[in-house]
């Protein structure tokens, strides 16, 4: 039977309530997830990727602890194409959440750039939680910023190392 190895792949800077929904509901449709956290220097990202990788880990840990995740869930960090990624852990899904319209551009174009590199891969994308479908990590640390209350739009953890980071 098909083993199927998916990989959620993202910034995370910082991981919103919307990237953890999108993760428990991957988590239940294979038989492998991968989150996958880009090192992504070019979006000059607030934490460093060992420090999202960490962030990332400890929300999953406690999800697993706490029955609301399967135990097949890893985080790995990655610094090169998806793609080449991807084929270096037998991924043959990539998992990526949709919310408003205006995801759908930049999701199709890499959609569709990631088949061309790799046509064994296929994206399926989950739908945002509704009451998520207007937050973003950008948004976060805007509001993070100016002092506002993170505290609907992350997991505790992460509005702790936001507030940390932004020393507020
Ligand atoms: O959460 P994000 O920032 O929208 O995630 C973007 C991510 C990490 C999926 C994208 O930047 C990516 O795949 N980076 C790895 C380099 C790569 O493969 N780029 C070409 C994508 S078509």
């Amino acid at each position: 039977m098909a083993h199927h190895v998916a990989i959620y792949p993202g910034t995370f800077d910082p991981l919103t309530l919307g990237h953890h929904d999108i993760m428990r509901r991957a988590a239940r449709i294979c038989d492998h997830l991968i989150v996958g956290v880009a090192e992504n220097v070019g979006k000059n990202p607030l934490f460093s990727v060992s420090e999202r990788f960490d962030i990332v880990s400890q929300v999953i840990d406690k999800d697993i602890q706490n029955g609301d995740m399967p135990d097949h869930v890893t985080v790995k960090t990655f610094n090169n194409l998806l793609t080449d990624f991807a084929r270096a852990e037998q991924a043959s899904i990539l998992i990526r959440g949709l919310r408003a319209v205006s995801d759908f551009e930049y999701e199709f174009q890499m959609a569709s750039a990631n088949k061309r590199l790799n046509a064994d891969i296929e994206t399926i994308f989950l739908m945002a939680p509704e009451q998520q479908h207007f937050v973003a990590s950008r948004l976060v640390k805007e509001v993070a910023a100016y002092g506002g209350d993170i505290s609907s739009f992350v997991c505790p953890e992460v509005a702790e190392a936001v507030k940390a980071k932004i020393g507020k």
